[in-house]
């Protein structure tokens, strides 16, 4: 029988690699996203290149009850995979960044992720089988001055995924939590200001590689994934700090990389 996929996410950057990946295993497919023309012509791609059956929800996810519209619109329909993606940056000090923007952001990364996997769990642990990928960020192992919030979300994100992952042992549900350095996406182009060539642009992974990683680990039912070598190093090295020394460093290397 055919299984379904939900991505959020989906219209760019690691959503739109990991829908292709999905789509070339003949998953059907439930793509959202706020960018509705990338969405579609997302969609029209997957139709004329893959069998599978591809629809489309636009939904701004950062906004309260979100998760639970999506549910209650496709609830006849059995996810076999959840894919929480859909996430932003945003850089500058936490005094001068702007809160309605910080509030999107903790709805996205939080409370839809946190909701979204609340609703879909309940079918997945009935069939005695799903898998949930989550993610996360290599900002997820330490404070993340001049990027506070986001680093804090990605934070909870890890946290929250290794908590159920071990709660849902032997149910047949897995949740894999993906952890990138920085990618080449939009994204980074949105927390560089537009200075998309900054200087951590030698450890810029390729977003193809990185979602191939997190699908296969997702598979594996492997818990946390951390593509590439360097940044499996950065993830355990503020285990061998102190917490102070590990925030100084990240704050040396974000005012280093994004000339504030
Ligand atoms: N790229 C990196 O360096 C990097 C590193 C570590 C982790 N990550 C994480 O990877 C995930 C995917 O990011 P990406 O790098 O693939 O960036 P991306 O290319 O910007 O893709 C993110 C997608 O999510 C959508 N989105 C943003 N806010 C949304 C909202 N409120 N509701 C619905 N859709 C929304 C974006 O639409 P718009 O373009 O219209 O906003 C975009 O289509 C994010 O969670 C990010 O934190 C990225």
């Amino acid at each position: 029988m055919t299984k379904t996929a939900l991505v959020t996410g989906a219209a760019s950057g690691l959503g739109y690699e990991l829908s292709l990946l999905l789509a070339k295993d003949n998953y059907n497919l439930i793509l959202v996203d706020i960018d509705a023309p990338n969405l579609k012509k997302v969609k029209s791609e997957l139709n004329i290149a893959f069998k599978c059956k591809v629809d489309i929800i636009i939904k701004d996810l950062s906004k309260p009850n979100v998760a639970l519209e999506i549910y209650d619109e496709i609830k006849d329909i059995s996810i076999d995979v959840l894919v929480n993606n859909a996430g932003f940056g945003l850089f500058g000090t936490f005094s001068g960044t702007d809160w309605e923007r910080e509030l999107d952001m903790l709805h996205l990364h939080i409370l839809t992720t946190t909701h979204l996997t609340k609703l879909f769990l309940d079918g997945m642990l009935k069939k005695g089988s799903g898998k949930i990928l989550n993610i996360s960020s290599l900002a997820a192992f330490q404070p993340g001055p001049l990027m506070s919030i986001y680093y804090a979300s990605k934070a909870y994100m890890l946290s929250f995924s290794e908590a159920i992952a071990n709660e849902l042992k032997g149910t047949g549900v897995t949740v894999t939590v993906l952890c990138p350095g920085p990618t080449k996406t939009d994204f980074q182009s949105v927390v560089s200001e537009n200075n998309i060539d900054n200087k951590i642009a030698f450890n810029m992974a390729c977003p193809s590689k990185v979602a191939i990683y997190g699908y296969r680990a997702m598979h594996k039912g492997k818990t946390v994934a951390i593509p590439g070598r360097f940044n499996k190093f950065l993830s355990v090295l503020p285990r061998f700090l102190t917490r102070n020394s590990a925030t100084s460093i990240v704050r040396k290397i974000q005012d280093k990389n994004r000339d504030l």
